[in-house]
């Protein structure tokens, strides 16, 4: 197991290219499965929860073929209609499935995700959907069972705006008879990028990116060449670690549409952002204003980037309250940055940040994706080493975060531990 090393203190400065979407990649891989056929995949991030969906659809008969650029994918073949536990339990999108293997199997078995580290996060939504299109559902041994002999649209109200809920739903839709009515559908841009990706297969998809998406079924689908967008949360990462290090980089294949929420807080801080196209600039400066931040559904402020944003309050010039509202359990990284001398109190759903001057490195220990990569964004300030394990959690959701940082002249390197 690799544990990441920093030693705080440099600005970082130079370049730095944004990989694809994790978030995106996942579902538009899973939709592959609706038809036969050869889709060619451009900007699949390579990182651990893009293996394991790839292990996934494998395990389902699914052939890959990888190049630099593009990743071809073969879906002609399915010969089972199972996720089994030992991958789903490694990565909760793998529900992803569920609704394409019954739109064109017409049955699937997929294990029962689990809880996890950022809350309990129930799929109830997506099953509540599937029933109301006519599935047949059962929970047993701790699978979902599935089946389904043919789809029929209907009329879904989520109680809440769940994005791979949206996303299930969509891909179970596309192929079903009449027309299905998503309503308080989830609007995140990955949202709109499977639903891009769906309409150039030939499905009738509209209010994407709204909260009323409507599909109508399609006899037939076909395969596709399509490219997915860059990952607005890895934008954020590095826009932040140019404020932390109150340094200066350029970030290019951004689109800046998709962070607004997270730009106009970094603005609200008194971090400089030059636009120029599909590129960011950005220029840290030594006061930092201490901002609040409330986490919500696209567009508002990603809880996703909630615990890189704490790292950065840690060490502003005043008092910062962080409410989380999207997960009950999504502070974990909080005692990690404790360790580092970060001045954070819990109070329920929301954390009051005292900022100060000066963190120090400690050993710390990640607990999720994004709470790693606050971990790290704090060790590039800090002074002294800081040592991070358990990084599996950010190789799952990061393309080379270590190698990228490095490259912008930070001191970080990975040792076996
Ligand atoms: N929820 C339910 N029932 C459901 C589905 C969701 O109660 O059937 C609740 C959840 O417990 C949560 C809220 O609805 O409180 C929203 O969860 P959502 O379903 O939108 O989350 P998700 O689809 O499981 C995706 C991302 C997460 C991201 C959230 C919120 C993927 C693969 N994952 O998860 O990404 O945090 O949306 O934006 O798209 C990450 O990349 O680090 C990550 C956790």
């Amino acid at each position: 197991m690799d544990k990441i090393i920093v030693e705080g203190g440099d600005p970082l400065k130079g370049e730095v290219t944004i990989s694809g979407s994790k978030n995106a990649a996942l579902p538009i891989l899973s939709a592959c499965l609706l038809t036969g056929g050869w889709h060619t995949l451009d900007n699949i991030p390579k990182l651990k929860d893009i293996w394991t969906i790839k292990e996934i659809l494998s395990n389902l008969g699914v052939v890959f073929e990888e190049n630099n650029q593009s990743l071809k994918v073969n879906t002609d073949n399915l010969n089972s209609h199972i996720a089994p536990y030992k991958l789903v339990k490694t990565m909760r999108a793998s529900i992803l499935v569920l609704g394409p293997l019954l739109s064109r199997l017409g049955k699937a078995k997929i294990s029962l995700p689990g809880g996890c580290a950022i809350g309990a996060r129930p799929i109830d939504l997506h099953l509540k959907g599937l029933s109301l299109m006519g599935a047949d559902i059962n929970l047993a041994h701790g699978y979902v069972v599935a089946n389904a002999d043919k789809l029929r649209g209907a009329d879904i109200f989520f109680d809440i705006s769940t994005v791979t809920g949206t996303e299930n739903l969509m891909m179970a839709a596309v192929k079903a008879d009449g027309v299905t009515t998503l309503h308080n559908a989830a609007k995140e841009p990955e949202v709109i990028d499977l639903a891009n990706m769906l309409k150039t297969m030939g499905a009738r998809i509209n209010g994407a990116g709204t909260d009323t998406v409507t599909i109508t079924g399609v006899k037939e689908l076909h395969p596709v060449k399509y490219t997915i967008i860059p990952d607005r949360i890895e934008v954020g990462t590095f826009l932040i670690a140019a404020a932390i290090t109150k340094g200066e980089i350029t970030i290019k294949g951004c689109n800046e549409n998709h962070i607004e929420a997270i730009m106009e807080k970094l603005l609200e801080t008194g971090t400089e952002i030059k636009k120029e196209g599909e590129v960011l600039i950005v220029i840290g400066h030594d006061k930092i204003k201490s901002v609040d931040i409330k986490t919500m559904q696209f567009p508002g402020f990603p809880t996703d980037m909630q615990a890189q944003f704490m790292s950065l309050m840690s060490i502003a010039d005043g008092w910062s309250i962080i409410r989380e509202t999207i997960f009950e359990n999504r502070f974990m990284h909080v005692s990690e940055l404790r360790r580092m001398g970060a001045d954070i109190e819990i109070n329920g759903g929301q954390a009051l940040v005292r900022g100060k001057t000066n963190l120090s490195g400690a050993q710390v220990m990640a607990t999720d994706l994004r709470a790693s990569a606050s971990l790290v964004l704090a060790g590039l300030v800090a002074k002294g080493r800081t040592e991070i394990s358990r990084v599996y959690h950010l190789d799952r959701g990061y393309q080379d975060l270590d190698l990228k940082l490095s490259l912008l002249g930070s001191k970080i390197w990975r040792e076996k531990q």
